[in-house]
């Protein structure tokens, strides 16, 4: 089944329209709290696994209406530059909630909380690049000391950045639970159980999905939070 989500040679109107079908909702480690969780793709919506996951969901369903909103696309999605792959000293903003379109402060992440999802932006126009899902991030800040060696480079103060597309079907990752296998929470991606660890580059640690996460290097420039690199790996279903 082709994913309309993850091909890039859609107009930004037209994925646009595929974010508008989505919806969201949020399970935390504990798993007692919904807060930001991806729900299906449109295309997935027919098919016979996201109804089991309707049924799985139906207690967060309520969440995941109250935030339809926040994947709404408007004007800026068009503008030069929105769907162009993040750049060295691009900054990061919140894609959703109060501070939609604000910069995001190393401050603003607390060690081990549940991701925050993130979209980049560039320094000098303030294009927000939105106009592409394969542009959607989750930022997450741990420990420095669980970091292992091949993800350390990549993180600025123990943050790290992840693309937020699943590597199995196109799914919008944003679970943030405890591993099915070991204590520490991971990335989830709800739609088939697919968990990924920041820790370790983004691995697979569970579930169907082939390969890692995209990881988004970053650096520290004075007070923010910037891009350092193109993505390390590739995003969602590219080949
Ligand atoms: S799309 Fe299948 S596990 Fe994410």
């Amino acid at each position: 089944m082709h994913d309309v989500s993850s091909d890039d040679s859609l107009g930004p109107s037209t994925r646009a329209s595929f974010a508008n079908a989505t919806q969201s909702t949020t399970i935390v480690a504990d798993g007692t709290q919904a807060a930001t969780m991806s729900c299906p793709t449109k295309a997935e919506a027919s098919g016979t696994a996201c109804v089991a996951r309707r049924a799985l969901l139906v207690t967060v369903l309520a969440g995941c209406l109250g935030v339809v909103g926040t994947n709404t696309a408007d004007a800026q999605d068009d503008a030069p530059g929105s769907d162009e792959r993040p750049q060295k000293a691009d900054l990061l903003v919140f894609a959703e909630g109060d501070h939609a379109g604000e910069i995001i402060k190393p401050d603003d992440l607390k060690a081990g909380a549940p991701p925050v999802r993130a979209w980049p932006m560039d320094p000098n126009s303030k294009v927000v690049r939105k106009g592409s899902r394969l542009n959607e991030l989750l930022l997450v800040r741990l420990d420095p000391a669980e970091i292992d060696d091949e993800t350390k480079p990549r993180a600025a103060d123990g943050i790290l950045a992840y693309s937020a597309v699943c590597s199995h079907a196109g799914c919008t990752v944003t679970a943030w639970v405890k591993a099915a296998e070991g204590d520490k929470p991971v990335f989830k991606c709800m739609c088939h159980n697919s968990e990924f660890d920041p820790r370790q580059s983004g691995q697979v640690v569970f579930g169907p999905a082939p390969r890692r996460l995209a990881g988004l290097p970053l650096q520290m420039a004075g007070p923010s939070i910037t891009v350092a690199a193109a993505f390390v790996g590739k995003v969602g279903l590219q080949k």
